[in-house]
């Protein structure tokens, strides 16, 4: 019988506005654009800045734009997942509100938490649903506002973090293209390292937990940085000799992107030169589960049908995993 597999058909992608750079981050706290383009290379990320807006508005921006340019239907399209940490609202799941801010009302839907690498799961979720056959136009779509929840008194965390929202439209298909293997993993000693302090059942939300400012990200950078140079460099090292792929018939590393030099150590254990590893890390900082769809939304036109890219993420959890995907499409 023919295997069914799940292709990437479309994928669009949304920034808010405002651009916050590093010139005016040195002047919010105690940093350089030096330090941050050293340790990081971030030098700037967008901010959604229009009160009353969540991750839901760039959700929804993004599918409107993924189905305008895929001539899709809402009504086509019968599930959409949202790999989120940064959830409108505890409940209902921001997918829901993204459903129906873009009339997509044939679907259900519902969000995914695995921090940074949610769109790998999500991915791998929405690629189970097809290949069953259950579902045949699905929609992942990636969508954080971390300036919701990164304190803007905190050096050590509030240079990372970006908003923004990307989508990708995904199908069945009987061609040797798609999600051809996902990789996941998990561990739940990533609790310690980071974590948001309050606001969760075990510490609900008080005048205290406002007080002592338990409402962001807490994180403890270097032992999340070993776990995240080690974890996603072996992963995505296990995927190619797994499946026999090279450096030779690679054509991209498509890494979440969090500090560039996680990025450069997984490329260089992967044998990748760097004109394979996509890097946007510069532009929008660390969007969380939005990073690796942005990435392949701003690589579409240099992507061909059959090309061999491996997505590798590392996160919050702690989570992390890596996707071996074949483009399914020529540029248009
Ligand atoms: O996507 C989710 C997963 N997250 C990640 O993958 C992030 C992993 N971690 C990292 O990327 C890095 O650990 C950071 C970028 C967060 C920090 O870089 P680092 O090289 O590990 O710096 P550090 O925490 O060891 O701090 C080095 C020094 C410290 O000063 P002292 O103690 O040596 O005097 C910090 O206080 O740099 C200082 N520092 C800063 N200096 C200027 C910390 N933040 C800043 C800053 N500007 N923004």
């Amino acid at each position: 019988m023919t295997k069914i597999r799940a292709a990437i058909t479309g994928v669009a992608g949304y920034l808010p506005p405002y651009i916050l750079n590093n010139e005016e981050l040195s002047r919010m706290v105690d940093t350089t654009d030096e330090w941050i383009m050293t340790r990081i290379g971030i030098k700037e990320r967008h901010i959604l800045k229009e009160p009353g807006k969540g991750s839901s508005d760039m959700g929804a921006e993004a599918v409107k734009l993924l189905l305008a340019k895929t001539n899709t239907l809402p009504g086509d399209i019968d599930l959409l997942i949202c790999p989120t940490v940064t959830p409108d609202h505890v409940f209902p799941a921001t997918a829901n509100i993204i459903s129906h801010k873009t009339g997509i009302t044939n679907a259900f839907s519902f969000d995914v938490n695995a921090a940074c690498s949610g769109f790998l799961y999500a991915l791998q979720i929405a690629s189970q649903f097809i290949e069953t056959g259950y579902r045949k136009k699905v929609i992942v779509v990636g969508a954080e506002k971390m300036s919701s929840i990164t304190d803007y008194t905190d050096r050590t965390t509030c240079p990372l973090f970006g908003d923004a929202a990307a989508a990708v439209l995904l199908e069945p298909t009987t061609d040797e293209v798609g999600v051809m293997d996902a990789i996941l993993h998990s561990d739940g000693v990533g609790l310690t390292h980071l974590h948001m302090k309050a606001g969760g059942s075990v510490k609900p939300a008080s005048h205290d937990t406002v007080d002592a400012r338990e409402h962001y990200i807490y994180q403890e950078g270097q032992a999340v940085f070993k776990w995240a140079v080690s974890k996603m460099a072996d992963v995505s090292v296990e995927m190619m000799e797994k499946h026999n792929l090279t450096p030779d018939n690679l054509a991209w590393l498509v890494p979440h992107q969090a500090n560039l030099r996680i990025i450069d150590a997984t490329g260089n254990r992967m044998g990748l030169p760097p004109e394979k590893v996509m890097i946007n890390i510069q532009k929008y900082g660390n969007t969380t589960s939005a990073t690796i769809p942005l990435c392949l939304w701003e690589l579409e036109n240099k992507l061909h049908k059959g090309d061999n890219l491996i997505l590798a993420a590392f996160g919050g959890g702690f989570t992390w995993g890596s996707v071996w995907l074949k483009w399914a499409y020529d540029p248009k």
